[in-house]
């Protein structure tokens, strides 16, 4: 597959997950992916990167840094996918002003400092961008208030931009439901995945490979008329109750 040849992708978060899988499938289709990631070592471990970048991306200085370097090696940027992200699972009242910042930072802040810096090569690519929401922007999941706020601002962000920057650059975002990447089902066998993902209307957790196909859309000349979108890849997850009958 060839439909990304000669174009140049950032994904953040590329160390694994869903920013692995999605890197992959940029590579695979002939792009240059440049993979960013404060985990160094396990950016080292990924194959198919063009170009490997360590930093927070919440940092004004790192986040810069990722779109300059990709443009100093490159001389272009086509896509770019806001992936990293990173959650505090706690009830409100245990959630610290600190924790509540990093939250906010990590999960929106990065996303507003790489986009605007991104812009101007994207526009003269006509090439868009993708960001990585959550189900928890749509509906109460678990306690978590702070990544929940971060994430509904991603599809505001995504609105927003998208009507700023049309028709020069698509944004559009993905709200990934229950992915198997959580620490919360790491510890549990296969049987009790199974069994918790039953729960769930198309009956099983989503695979990183899931969401990364959705991004992969988003991103391609195949979505060329679509922005502003936020395309949930939750397996029905926010539909609501179980039928009756
Ligand atoms: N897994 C799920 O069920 C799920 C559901 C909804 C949304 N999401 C979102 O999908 C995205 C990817 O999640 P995942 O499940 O693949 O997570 P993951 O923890 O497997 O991977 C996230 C990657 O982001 C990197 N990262 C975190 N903070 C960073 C920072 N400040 N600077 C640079 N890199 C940083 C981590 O090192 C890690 O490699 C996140 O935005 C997450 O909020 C995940």
């Amino acid at each position: 597959m060839t439909e990304f040849a000669d174009k140049v992708v950032i994904v953040t978060g590329a160390a694994r997950g869903i920013g692995r899988s999605t890197a992959a499938l940029f590579a695979d289709a002939g792009a240059v992916v440049v993979g960013a990631d404060r985990d160094v070592e396990a950016l080292e471990a990924v194959e198919g990167l063009s170009l490997r970048l360590g930093g927070d991306v919440g940092d004004t200085h790192d986040a810069h840094a990722i779109i300059d370097d990709t443009l100093e090696s490159y001389g272009r940027l086509d896509v770019l996918v806001n992936n990293a992200g990173v959650w505090v699972l706690k009830p409100t009242s245990e959630i610290t002003p600190e924790e509540w910042d990093d939250q906010l930072s990590t999960n929106l802040r990065s996303f507003f400092l790489l986009i605007r810096r991104a812009y101007p090569a994207l526009a003269e690519a006509g090439g868009s961008v993708v960001n990585v929401a959550s189900i928890a922007a749509l509906r109460f999941t678990i306690p978590h208030v702070a990544y929940a706020s971060a994430k509904a601002g991603v599809i505001a962000m995504t609105r927003d931009l998208a009507a700023e920057y049309a028709p020069d650059v698509r944004v559009n975002a993905v709200a990934p439901g229950p992915i198997d990447t959580m620490h919360l089902t790491a510890s549990m066998t296969p049987e009790e995945k199974a069994d918790f993902g039953r729960r769930y209307p198309l009956g099983r957790m989503g695979e990183p490979e899931d969401v990364a196909h959705a991004i992969f859309f988003l991103a391609s000349p195949k979505a060329a008329y679509i922005t502003g979108a936020t395309l949930p890849v939750t397996g029905g997850t926010e539909l609501g109750v179980p039928s009756l009958f």
